[in-house]
């Protein structure tokens, strides 16, 4: 392909940013704040990342961030990932934070917030990247939490540009969460939802009917609906696919047999994105490349997905046109 995929503008939507912890920073941070590894080194940490579904990926993802303690410890794997985006050539990332994991273990929310959103800001100073936090909710958890959760966001409001739903998806469909996401949007955040990851068709009409979302993460089970795919092409309904993760959670057996090319040549709104690069084996960069060779994406197609990545994101028009024009 005579285009630099890496050089490409792109805008990342889909990352949680706790899934960038490398395994020298967990080590680090575990030696920093004094929290034991069940593992002995950064070697044996990488080779337990062999996952059989969501939830096999879920426990070790959880474990990993109780190394997470301090304003620094947020504000350092914060700044880690946006160095790593800027070289896979993100102009604009949209970022997952996960509350929950933190503010269960007795960690405060303004601590995880302070220290995302610091080095957000020098980010945007140093590399010229802008940025938008989105606040996920867990939904293995009850919906009374994640009200609460809410609650404790709205004193950061600034800071918080959207809420999300992530974690176990098979079982906890996203009407639980219908009372939360009328409360949110009603706040004045916008709304996202990862749907149809490894729950059927019917968890992504709830997204758009019951939660109001403005985009599907993942959403790759959408084909498996003719009726939902016209809708989500006629809305131009965004959906950020993740197609490493896809492959190591085995949601397909091999990246060959995504169906990444078919959504797009069927015309939905997808991007490329990289989920937990930390745990997946790729940043976007990588997640980019590999789908464009795996699936035979053309120049043409590559540039598409990246225009998609912007018009999918939440910055304003006029933002919007300035970066598609710098892809040409
Ligand atoms: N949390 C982190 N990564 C996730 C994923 N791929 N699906 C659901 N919840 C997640
Ligand atoms: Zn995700």
């Amino acid at each position: 392909m005579a285009i630099d995929l890496l050089e490409l503008p792109k805008a990342e939507l889909h990352l949680h940013i706790e899934g960038t912890l490398e395994p020298e920073l967990m080590f680090e941070l575990a030696r920093r704040n004094d929290v034991e590894l069940p593992f002995p080194d950064v070697e044996s940490i990488r080779r337990a990342y062999v996952f059989d579904d969501l939830q096999s990926f879920l426990d070790i993802y959880y474990a990993g961030c109780r190394v997470l303690v301090t304003e620094q410890d947020f504000s350092d794997l914060t700044a880690a990932y946006l160095q790593r985006a800027a070289h896979d050539g993100v102009r604009h990332a949209e970022i997952f934070f996960d509350p929950q994991t933190h503010t269960e273990r007795g960690i405060d929310f303004a601590t995880v917030v302070h220290g995302i959103s610091r080095a957000l800001v020098d980010g945007e100073r140093e590399l010229g990247i802008t940025t938008r936090l989105i606040l996920c909710f867990l939904r293995h958890l009850s919906a009374d939490a994640a009200m609460a959760t809410l609650e404790l966001a709205l004193p950061h409001r600034e800071a918080i540009t959207a809420v999300g739903l992530d974690s176990s998806e098979v079982g906890n469909p996203p009407e639980r969460f219908r009372e939360v996401f009328e409360r949110a949007r009603a706040e004045g955040f916008l709304a996202v939802a990862h749907a149809g990851e490894e729950g059927p068709p019917e968890y992504i009409w709830q997204a758009l009917d019951v939660l109001g979302v403005r985009r599907i993460d993942h959403g790759v089970r959408c084909m498996e609906d003719e009726r939902l795919v016209e809708q989500l092409v006629a809305e131009q309904i965004p959906l950020t696919v993740c197609p490493l993760s896809n492959v190591k959670l085995r949601v397909f057996p091999e990246l060959g047999a995504h169906n990444f090319r078919t959504m797009l040549e069927r015309g939905l709104c997808v991007s490329i994105n990289s989920d937990d690069p930390a745990y997946f084996g790729g940043y976007i960069g990588e997640n980019y490349t590999a789908t464009a060779d795996a699936l035979g994406l053309t120049r043409d197609q590559m540039v598409q997905v990246a225009k998609n990545s912007f018009r999918a994101s939440f910055l304003d028009e006029q933002d919007q046109a300035r970066h598609l024009e710098a892809i040409g």
